[in-house]
């Protein structure tokens, strides 16, 4: 069996040892700390840092192929990589675009697929190109570090040229910044598509996703009340980016849905929050599809196993021991599939996510919120409105 190397030892690593495990492919983990959420449970986890040539390097050494559990491995590394003839699956030039927005934007755009207005800020000094911005596409406006954000951090709203001020700040401490008109959009959506280096491509439903606090928090599949012609639309989108990207291994798209269309927000070339809940609710989890991808096996059905599927993230709260919770939520509703990352619980931190599954769209929703809620913050739930 051919050894699969990933970069990043987060929850994405971890998951996709439970498919790893399941197909019989060998996954090695390249992670910060012995703790990392995934080398606590990859029997071949090496220790080091992902962000240094010569740790990817000893890492990459008996890898068949090398994946990433993250954006944050710098592009001229993966390009060294492959010079030494390491197969890094995305390659260094498609993971470009979901390494840096602007990049993304300008690809995107030329290829004619819709965006929202957006511009590299200048540096030094951009408050007169920032005001005249918002004066064109109107205030706020949201102001975006180019690369290395995650959960929303990275993303300013600023809502007048006084908050854009923040752009000085954040110049001044070495962040090279685009802006994007402020999107009024109906909501947010996502498309997950797997591509192998043979070509052969795979679309799983459109979902929705909810984010507060930049943070996703619910993910609803497929998104309700979306027409098919839109979400066929969305499938589309996604595959031709892929192709066009030369994307190998999963790419999620995620997607503003808006009066006059869709808009992309942003790529992701990896498994992505909007695919968790494809563990119990397609016949191929995502975890299972990044694998054949990278490894250029035939994929497998994206079918759903349930008229919806509802995964709701899971934060830290006050008490960190969520274990006591645990029995509230499985005698609450044994149905309800629940997935721990290992990590040390923290106020607002992922930690984890669970997934129900069931025909009444609202009941799903309900049964979900529920236990991520109780899990989060146990009785005192009903004291916090969400
Ligand atoms: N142009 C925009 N207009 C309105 N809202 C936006 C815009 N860009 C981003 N947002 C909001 O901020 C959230 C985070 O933005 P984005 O996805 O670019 O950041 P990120 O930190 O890279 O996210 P991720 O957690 O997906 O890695 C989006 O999901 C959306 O809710
Ligand atoms: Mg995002």
């Amino acid at each position: 069996m051919p050894v699969v190397g990933m970069a990043g030892g987060g929850q994405l690593a971890r998951m996709t040892q439970q498919a790893a495990i399941a197909l019989g492919v060998p996954l090695r983990v390249l992670a910060g700390a012995p703790d990392d959420s995934a080398a606590k449970v990859v029997s071949d986890a090496r220790v080091g840092n992902d962000r240094a040539l010569d740790d990817l390097l000893a890492f990459a050494q008996g890898c068949d192929v090398v994946t990433f559990d993250h954006e944050h491995v710098p592009g001229p590394h993966i390009q060294k990589l492959e010079a030494a003839g390491v197969p890094c699956r995305p390659g260094s030039a498609a993971l470009a675009h979901a390494q840096d927005k602007l990049v993304m934007r300008e690809r995107l755009s030329g290829l004619g697929v819709p965006c929202p207005a957006y511009a590299p800020v200048p540096s030094p000094d951009p408050a007169a190109f920032l005001e005249a911005f918002g004066r064109e596409h109107g205030w706020p406006l949201v102001l975006k570090s180019t690369r290395g954000g995650y959960d929303g951090k990275g993303v300013w709203v600023a809502g007048d040229p006084e908050e854009a001020r923040v752009a000085d700040r954040l110049q001044a401490e070495g962040v090279d910044l685009l802006v994007e008109e402020h999107v009024p959009f109906r909501r947010e959506l996502a498309a997950l598509v797997a591509r192998s280096p043979y070509g052969q491509g795979a679309a799983y439903p459109i979902v929705e996703t909810v984010q507060e606090g930049g943070i996703c928090v619910e993910v609803i599949s497929p998104a309700p009340g979306l027409s098919k012609d839109l979400a066929a639309e969305a499938q589309s989108l996604a595959l031709r980016v892929a192709e066009e990207l030369g994307v190998v291994g999963l790419l999620a798209v995620e997607l503003f849905e808006t009066e006059g269309g869709l808009l992309v927000n942003e790529l992701a070339m990896r498994p992505h929050n909007s695919g968790h809940w494809t563990i119990e609710g397609a016949r191929t989890s995502q975890f299972e599809q990044h694998l054949r991808a990278v490894l250029d096996l035939p994929l497998g059905s994206t079918e759903p196993t349930a008229p919806y599927a509802v995964m709701a993230n899971v934060l830290g709260g006050d008490d960190p021991e969520v274990y006591p919770r645990y029995i509230h939520v499985m005698a609450h509703d044994p149905g309800v599939k629940v997935h721990m990352y290992g990590k040390e619980s923290r106020p607002g931190r992922k930690i984890g996510h669970v997934t129900a599954l069931g025909a009444d769209l609202a009941e799903v929703r309900e049964r979900a919120r529920h236990a991520a809620d109780y899990l989060r913050w146990g009785p005192a739930m009903k004291d916090r409105a969400r």
